[in-house]
């Protein structure tokens, strides 16, 4: 994670962001510190990446990468305006000991586009194109991290990044918005993932499926009340986290988060 301290709203990359829409930066940075407490109550580990003045959109650590048993493949950023993110994730990799870090050849936004259904050698990667990823960057990803790689392609400019639109519950469980995709790749998930979980476009426009699991626990946007009470009939424990300041720049839980599977 990265904490939001130089967090701005200031160009539009995604239909969510308003540069001049006031910003309360102590207010994203107590909402990511809520976030940041919520895993370590988990049990789970929290690493911080240093943020860098300039990058306003560091906080969404979740582009930055895609790690699974711990080969890193870096991200390549679509827009200019956060390119740098991409050298301080692998810097910050490389200084922690990551044998393997790729820069990639292809323009890939990390976790945004790139979901590890099931970490384990079976496991596959649900990628992203429409918005952001290249097409081209599935096959790199697919070699790199050495796993099947499922082509989605989205349609919804608001919901621009895979992580808005699927959230992976566990190794045989999502929960997603079927609008937001071409009818060929609905027809993929629906084939690959018969018990879905269907969200409505209520709690996709809060960016509820923008949610972080670790197969128990789901972490997820405070307004999504209905996604939230469909994930506890499954079994899960809906975690929900007030993150309205970040969704100023499109963001929710998992944007903030990059998963590190060592
Ligand atoms: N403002 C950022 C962008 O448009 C938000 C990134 C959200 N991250 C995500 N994993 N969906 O690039």
């Amino acid at each position: 994670m990265c904490p939001p301290v130089h967090f701005a709203v200031e160009y539009a990359i995604n239909p969510w962001m308003h540069p001049g829409v006031p910003v309360d930066r102590g207010l994203a940075l107590a909402q990511w510190d809520a976030l940041r407490r919520t895993y370590l109550g988990l049990g789970h580990r929290v690493d911080l990446l240093e943020p860098v003045p300039g990058l306003p959109d560091m906080v969404y650590a979740a582009n930055g990468a895609t790690v699974v048993g711990g080969v890193v493949l870096g991200a390549r950023f679509r827009h200019g305006e956060r390119a740098a993110e991409a050298v301080a994730h692998r810097e910050w990799f490389h200084a922690a000991g990551f044998p393997r870090v790729v820069e990639p050849q292809f323009v890939n936004e990390g976790e945004g586009d790139l979901l590890v259904v099931d970490p384990g050698p079976g496991g596959v990667v649900l990628a992203g194109t429409g918005f952001r990823t290249d097409p081209r960057a599935h096959a790199e990803a697919a070699a790199v991290l050495g796993r099947p790689v499922v082509s989605l392609e989205l349609v919804d400019p608001r919901y621009y990044h895979l992580d808005t639109a699927v959230a992976v519950l566990d190794a045989a469980t999502i929960a997603w918005l079927p609008e937001a995709f071409t009818p060929a790749s609905q027809a993929v998930l629906r084939e690959r993932f018969p018990d879905a979980l269907v969200a409505d476009m209520g709690d996709a426009a809060v960016l509820g499926l923008n949610a972080v699991s670790d197969g128990r626990h789901v972490v997820l946007p405070t307004p999504a009340t209905r996604l939230a009470a469909a994930i506890a009939e499954r079994g899960f424990t809906p975690l929900p986290v007030d993150m309205s300041e970040l969704l100023k720049g499109g963001g929710g839980p998992k944007c903030c988060t990059l998963e590190v599977r060592a």
